[in-house]
């Protein structure tokens, strides 16, 4: 049974302006590129819950149910233990959350490596469990047949190449990809390769930005730059980095926020005032009538 309804808007406390819009498409997405550029770039954060994709949705073309969940959420230690069940749960919080972006759903590590058959069986149980419209996943090349065969069958996918977070084990950490002239280069093939096959769009993601600005002119499709280049077609981070949630951020992250400073003065103000009795006050009160 499909979790995807809309929120009840006259019981649910979670929305208090309902603004429902048009919902962007993946075509649209993939048509903000147009003969090599695009005048506005594409805005993308990473959203797992249903209130969080509330508060982005309007202002973001693509929301990114990002296996990165595994750490901001979950607190593992990398995305490899992401199964396919906390992908689907999340993607359909936000899809419930959201009336306007596009909403692109991970596919966690182990769920679409071995065959382009395995991809198809991943990626409709998570279209079907969420209402997400597209899926992202990670490789180039080596991943191209798999994109072409969602693709004719009705799964649109992004795609994800230079440093690719599921491959920590082989690349042995979380550094820039792209300083060797021949890793260079397999980057950007990688680009061209899922570009060929059908990728919408394309994540570039911790890369020295003349790889960013090369792959994004070698391939028809938008890149999406994290750690890339301001000269991508669009930009993507966590949401919890650039709110500032957490004090270890990568380089590439701007903190546009302390946000959890703020939670930590908020909770503190509050187990003061539980503790000196000031709360609850007369206004939280219930007395008999
Ligand atoms: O999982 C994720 O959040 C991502 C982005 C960082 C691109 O893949």
């Amino acid at each position: 049974m499909s979790t995807t309804f809309q929120l009840d808007t006259s019981t649910s406390r979670a929305n208090p302006t309902p603004a429902p819009m048009k919902r962007l498409t993946v075509p649209k997405i993939r048509q903000r590129k147009s003969d090599g550029s695009t005048d506005l770039p594409l805005v993308m954060l990473t959203a797992y819950t249903a209130r969080q994709a509330q508060l982005l949705d309007a202002h973001c073309d693509l929301l990114l149910v990002g296996d990165s969940l595994g750490q901001v959420i979950y607190g593992l230690p990398s995305t490899i233990p992401v199964t396919l069940r906390m992908m689907a749960d999340h993607a359909a919080a936000v899809v419930r959350g959201s009336y306007h972006a596009v909403v692109v759903v991970d596919m966690p590590f182990g769920s679409y490596e071995q065959s382009p058959q395995q991809a198809f069986e991943s990626a409709s149980f998570l279209l079907k469990e969420s209402g997400a419209a597209a899926v992202k996943l990670e490789g180039g090349e080596v991943m191209a047949e798999t994109v072409a065969f969602l693709n004719q069958r009705g799964i649109p996918v992004m795609g994800h190449v230079g440093l690719t977070p599921q491959a920590v084990n082989v690349l042995g950490g979380y550094a820039a990809r792209g300083r060797s002239g021949t890793e260079a280069e397999k980057i950007v093939s990688d680009a061209k390769a899922l570009d060929d096959a059908g990728a919408f769009a394309i994540v570039v993601e911790g890369v020295v930005e003349p790889i960013a600005i090369d792959a994004t002119n070698s391939v028809a499709c938008p890149t999406i730059g994290i750690g890339a280049s301001s000269k991508c077609d669009g930009q993507v981070l966590v949401t919890e980095d650039m709110l500032g949630m957490f004090e270890r951020v990568p380089r590439f992250v701007k903190k546009y926020e302390n946000i959890a400073q703020l939670i930590e003065q908020t909770v503190a103000t509050y187990a003061s005032e539980v503790r000196e009795r000031t709360f609850p006050g007369a206004e939280q009160t219930y007395q008999p009538k």
